[in-house]
């Protein structure tokens, strides 16, 4: 009977874990087990999967569909390593997940979005829902089909009640940042003329830029993800017919033909990238970037030089959007990657802020028009508001994410 007696330290922690889970709050899975006869399934076949939260009082007729992320798989052989995964098979995903930062459902945590009907769509298909090709190799039994998921989680939702959206967002984090520009106008026109629909990218704006050995490393392998998954017919047609279709994967290249208003979240020393754009494995044999790339305190003078120039090549990047006063840009000097899901960067009391706005109310802000929002920060360190990430030496994520 040792309950009575649990040492002091044990309630500190789980007393900790109930106040780290209270700003979130867990949503079921919900499996699309039609779309499976449609041909629109993960790479293993299985069926597509989100996770939804009804909207209430005044934002019954809202709709927040916002895509995971996850990285890509450029080729047979990293497909199928992640086939009977989370990102790649449904069976292996959890049966819920918690909602937190701009899908939270308490007015405190998300003020402008918080009563919404909110999905989170899960990633499965590898190359952020574009894929589609109709054949099956029986060998490998992956399936590209990404693009057909995409529109059988739509229609779904449609005929759930977002037929009669008087406001749709569609936004997503990392791949699904991307997936968020990619679709943008897809989603629109798959919505009644009467919406409002804007679209939102957090940390998807991936740059097509050299890796520290000179390499473009980050444009062969997207190359790569558009010829597996056959993606070239699911993307901007004003974009492939321009250039080879792996280039108009990146933002810079295809964001400007997007007619929908769109909002970029990004930190201009997005760690993602940092880690697997422009200091990837392969072009640091000796390591040399292993501890600045866990922690940007780590940095030595030299790299974080090579830091400031990848922020230039980003500014610079991010003149692919366009100059319409309806994007949005909240671009912050912090190293970091996903500032929308969670609560202590989206919205709080020390959340990261560009002039004192945080990037909740600089979104709602735009979303509603109370007012446009395009700010890029000073560069690093200058902004101390920022919550930089700090890696773990075992952290996997790039192997997971790549
Ligand atoms: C698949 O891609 C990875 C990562 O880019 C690469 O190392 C590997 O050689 C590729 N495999 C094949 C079979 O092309």
């Amino acid at each position: 009977m040792s309950g009575a007696r649990l040492p002091g330290w044990f309630c500190i922690v789980i007393c900790l874990l109930i106040t780290l889970r209270a700003d979130g709050f867990n949503v079921g899975i919900t499996y699309l087990r039609d779309a499976v006869a449609k041909g629109a399934v993960c790479l293993d076949g299985s069926a597509p999967a989100y996770h939804m939260a009804p909207g209430f009082g005044t934002g019954i007729n809202n709709w927040l569909v916002h895509f995971e992320g996850g990285g890509w798989c450029n080729n047979v052989t990293n497909c199928l390593a992640r086939k009977n995964t989370r990102l790649g098979s449904s069976t292996k995903m959890v049966a819920e997940v918690a909602f937190s930062g701009m899908l939270s459902n308490q007015a405190k945590y998300s003020s402008d979005f918080y009563n919404w009907n909110k999905i989170k769509v899960m990633y499965c298909d590898g190359a952020s829902f574009t894929g589609d090709i109709e054949a099956v190799d029986p060998a490998t039994n992956l399936h590209f089909r990404g693009a057909r998921i995409f529109h059988a989680v739509i229609e779904d939702l449609l005929a759930k009640g977002m037929q009669n959206a008087q406001n749709a967002i569609i936004s997503g984090c990392s791949a699904g940042g991307l997936t968020s520009i990619l679709h943008c106008d897809k989603f629109h026109e798959l919505l009644p003329p009467s919406t409002k629909v804007k679209c939102i990218a957090d940390a998807g704006f991936f740059i097509n830029t050299k890796d520290v050995s000179g390499v473009f490393h980050i444009e062969d392998f997207y190359n790569d993800v558009v010829t597996t998954h056959g993606s070239a017919k699911n993307m901007p047609a004003a974009c492939t017919s321009a250039m080879k279709p792996g280039l108009c994967f990146f933002p810079q290249n295809m964001a400007k033909l997007i007619s929908t208003p769109l909002f970029i979240i990004n930190a201009a020393y997005d760690s993602w990238q940092v880690k697997n754009i422009l200091a990837p494995g392969v072009a640091d044999p000796h390591g040399t970037w292993h501890y600045c790339k866990l922690n940007i305190e780590q940095c030595s003078t030299t790299q974080l030089a090579t830091m400031q120039g990848f922020r230039l090549e980003f500014l610079k990047a991010l003149n692919g959007l366009g100059s319409s006063s309806s994007r949005g840009l909240f671009i912050n000097s912090c190293y970091a990657h996903c500032q929308s899901e969670m609560q202590e960067t989206w919205l709080g009391a020390d959340s990261p802020v560009l002039g004192s706005m945080s990037i909740a109310k600089a979104v709602g802000d735009w979303y509603f028009d109370r007012s446009p929002f395009q700010k890029i920060d000073c560069p690093y360190p200058c902004d101390k508001s920022c919550h930089n990430r700090v890696f773990e030496p075992k952290d996997h994520t790039d192997i997971i994410l790549i």
